[in-house]
């Protein structure tokens, strides 16, 4: 008899139809509740049975897709907090949904996911808050705004976590923390202590202190990092406000908190093209360009960006020995939903690596997010009718490593990356500072042998090595 029941029991598992309390609620809870519940960013809340039997079609065909929960970077390299359903896991609530979205066995069902309100990484060491209250419309377009916040640091500090809280979350749609050392954005600011700022915070900042998207975690560095920030620093939180319908006021706050020095430099490398220049109704524009590594690091986390129009990203490492190593592909880029991507390990790359980037852009009538109706020419630029193309590697040095030459051979790549792409003299954008501007219009006229207004490969390649030469 006891094989027949062994059979028996395999036979109801395999078939079993799956229920909400045994195996939706958790899904549900680990993986859709950060964002679906009550005062959170998405539409409605998915606690109860009845928020998602009435939706079990919807939340079938959103999984399968995989378009719920938002996650955009494929499947390669891991990211911390990644948000991805396991196949299992959409084959479930797809059964589910078609069999009914039965209830099941109330005894079954886990207890709800609890949201502790205050600080997630614990109590900060300091809080910054916005300079005041930020008024959203109603309705009309996004608005993307800095906010200058002053540190009034008496001494140097190294940032351990740093978490943010969104004073409005039905409008706040994501965050980007950035650091001024010389004042630059309070000119910008004025008065008011804000300025409109879509793309970048409008300077060349010092660095990037931490991101912020619905659902997201806290940022806590890896052991032995921490971001180093001066005394006189300011902070300046980009926000991007989606408005929903109703007048509201956003006033958001981050908590940082500090630790020791890092146990090696840290440094941001850049891979950006400039040469952006799309012709209305083209579908498939692709930009490439690629930054070669100068020493040893470990990528801690990659930040793509780009507008309305780019469709698709890919920021590989092809190491010295010819392997190519995937930093992140994203397939579906949505401007919404752009963040920054952390390693759960840190990726070592090797000197002489070149970082390459290739992200595709569609500009015709058929893509919904493009802001022109009909399309029109789309070239570089930090307005939301521009676009733009780049990557932002956070990187960490070999503990020892000598930080200053690996920023000047950096500045010597993209010296070399922005020449092969400016198309000619007049086309240096007017956001490269002044001093690098007219450096680079000067070396550009004093390097272009053939007089034609731009430097052909052999002419930037005089110049990067008389560069180079001129570096000891
Ligand atoms: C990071 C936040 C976040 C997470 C996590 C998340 N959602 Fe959403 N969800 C949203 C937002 C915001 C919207 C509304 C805007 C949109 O459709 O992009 C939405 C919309 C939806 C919709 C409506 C789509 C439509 O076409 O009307 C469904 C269904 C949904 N989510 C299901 C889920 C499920 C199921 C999960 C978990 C497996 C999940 N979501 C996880 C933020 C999130």
């Amino acid at each position: 008899m006891k094989w027949f029941a062994v059979l028996l029991g395999c036979a109801a598992s395999a078939g079993a139809v799956p229920t909400f309390n045994k195996d939706i609620a958790p899904i549900l809870y680990e993986n859709c509740a950060a964002c679906h519940r009550p005062g959170q960013v998405a539409p409605f809340s998915l606690l109860t049975y009845q928020d998602a039997a009435r939706r079990a079609k919807l939340i079938a065909s959103v999984t399968e897709k995989r378009y719920m929960p938002p996650w955009k970077a494929e499947p390669g390299p891991h990211f911390l907090n990644e948000r991805r359903l396991s196949d299992d896991q959409i084959a479930l609530i797809r059964d589910w949904a078609a069999q009914g979205a039965p209830e099941g066995d109330a005894a079954d069902k886990p207890a709800a996911p609890s949201f502790p309100g205050g600080w997630e990484a614990g109590e900060p060491d300091k809080i910054f808050t916005m300079p005041s209250k930020f008024a959203v419309p109603a309705d009309g377009p996004d608005q993307f705004r800095c906010f200058v916040i002053p540190m009034n640091l008496d001494h140097d500090v190294f940032v351990k976590a740093f978490e943010f809280r969104p004073g409005n979350r039905r409008v706040v749609h994501h965050a980007v923390l950035f650091m001024d050392m010389n004042g630059a954005s309070r000119r910008l600011a004025g008065d008011s202590g804000s300025y409109a700022c879509f793309a970048g915070p409008g300077f060349v900042p010092l660095g990037i202190l931490g991101g912020w998207a619905p659902g997201s975690s806290p940022e806590v560095q890896h052991d032995g990092i921490s971001i180093p920030v001066r005394k006189g620093t300011s902070l300046v939180l980009q926000l991007h406000y989606h408005p929903d319908g109703k007048p509201e006021t956003d006033e958001s706050s981050m908590g940082l908190t500090f630790g020791e020095p890092p146990n090696t430099a840290l440094s941001l490398v850049i891979v950006n093209s400039r040469g952006i220049n799309i012709a209305p109704g083209d579908s498939d524009y692709v930009v490439k360009t690629g930054v070669t590594l100068p020493q040893d690091v470990e990528v801690l986390g990659v930040t793509p960006h780009a507008h309305y129009l780019c469709k698709d990203m890919k920021v590989d490492a092809r190491l010295p020995d010819g392997t190519v190593e995937s930093l992140i592909r994203i397939k579906d880029w949505d401007f919404n939903w752009q963040g920054q991507y952390r390693y759960a390990e840190p990726v070592k790359l090797p000197k002489g690596t070149r970082v390459e980037m290739e992200y595709t852009y569609d500009n015709s009538a058929n893509n919904p997010r493009n802001p022109a109706n009909p399309p029109v020419r789309v070239r570089f630029g930090e307005q939301t009718t521009d676009e733009m193309g780049l990557a932002f590697l956070a990187v960490a040095l070999t503990p020892g490593a000598d930080a200053r030459a690996f920023q000047q051979a950096l500045i010597l790549e993209y010296v070399d990356q922005f020449l092969a792409q400016g198309e000619n003299i007049a086309d240096i954008p007017p956001e490269i500072p002044p001093a690098q501007r007219t450096a680079l219009v000067m070396a550009e006229t004093l390097f272009d042998k053939d007089h034609d207004g731009k430097l052909d490969e052999d002419e930037r390649k005089s110049l990067i090595d008389f560069l180079r030469s001129r570096m000891q």
